[in-house]
């Protein structure tokens, strides 16, 4: 695996990518979706006959595959986008793989193939047009039929680890945690924590050596619960909260504190995640007593495992490997 000793490395890296990208713009590109309703649509046997026809016909040079996450458009499933144009080519038959490859090579479009509104036949050119896509804006994850997720140079095609490569090159951490601050980054244990408010309290700490320990393990987590309504809602505050956000999302929990709520608290001592570290575990699962293993293999039941015809049968189910 390639390894930078610089940030100059890494940037040249990343120009160098995007201008290879840039020459090869009109490459075409056969998108797939391998999301769950994807593949239980079959999208992973048209993967199959894709890039065997690549093989087959020698088209290495000519069409690349891109395999992405759910587009959002999984009724369509299995569904191939053809790049540029997006060409939305839904429903595909394994049969019906070649045209697509054909087609997008040769820079045309399979009318017949190609997607049509249900009703009226009118033929969408552009995945874009289609008033499923065409009434959207899709931000979170608007970027997800650009990459394939196990491909790091998609990723950083598309802008990834641009907030370290600013923050290496203007390490001032106020402006640092100012920039968190804003962006409203939040925690996601349930407490939604603003991030840069928790820098903020690392950096204003009068001690010389501060430790951060990210995702680590919790071991013996617990607490005594607030139950004081004016403490909890000048910790709301202090997290952010305005008065009319805190009496709209808690103003249930503040009034059954008036009624003389009692203190109470837990903890859990997490021993199984002991029994992890002791083990030598690379994961919790590995050591509950009803796991599924890291394969998704359940132990107890010792599944998945062969069906029995009887089975089969009695669930009117027929097996077509
Ligand atoms: S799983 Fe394919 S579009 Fe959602």
């Amino acid at each position: 695996m390639k390894k930078f000793s610089s940030l100059t490395e890494f940037i040249e890296f990343r120009h160098r990518i995007l201008w290879e990208k840039s020459i090869e713009y009109d490459k075409p590109t056969l998108v797939v979706c391998a999301g769950t309703g994807g593949q239980a649509s079959g999208s992973n046997d048209v993967i199959r006959v894709i890039k065997k026809y690549i093989l087959e016909q020698g088209l290495q040079e000519r069409v690349d595959l891109r395999i992405t996450g759910c587009q959002g458009f999984c009724e369509m499933d299995p569904f191939v986008v053809v790049e540029p144009g997006r060409h939305l080519y839904p429903k595909l038959k394994m049969e019906d793989v070649p045209r697509v490859i054909e087609s997008a090579v040769s820079s045309n479009v399979d009318k017949e193939l190609i997607y049509k509104a249900p009703r009226s036949n009118k033929i969408y050119f552009s995945q874009d047009e289609i008033p499923f896509f065409k009434k959207q804006t899709r931000t979170i994850l608007g970027n997800n039929q650009n990459l394939d997720p196990i491909r790091i140079i998609d990723f950083i095609e598309q802008g990834g680890y641009a907030a370290a490569e600013k923050i290496l090159l203007n390490p001032d951490p106020e402006w640092i945690i100012k920039e968190v601050k804003e962006s409203g980054l939040r925690g996601r244990g349930g407490a939604g924590f603003p991030t840069g408010k928790k820098w903020d309290l690392v950096i204003n700490t009068a001690s010389q050596d501060k430790i951060i320990i990210c995702n680590g393990y919790e071991i013996g987590g617990g607490s005594i619960r607030i139950s004081d309504a004016d403490l909890q809602r000048q910790i709301f505050r202090l997290l952010g909260y305005t008065d009319e956000m805190i009496d709209d999302q808690f103003g249930h929990m503040l009034e059954a504190f008036e009624y003389g709520t009692p203190p109470h608290g837990g903890i859990a001592t997490g021993i199984d995640r002991w029994v992890m570290l002791l083990a030598d575990e690379p994961n919790i699962r590995e050591v509950i007593a009803f796991p599924k293993s890291q394969s998704a293999a359940d132990l107890m039941a010792n599944t998945p495992s062969p069906v029995a015809d009887e089975q089969l049968k009695t669930l009117h189910l027929k097996l077509d490997l």
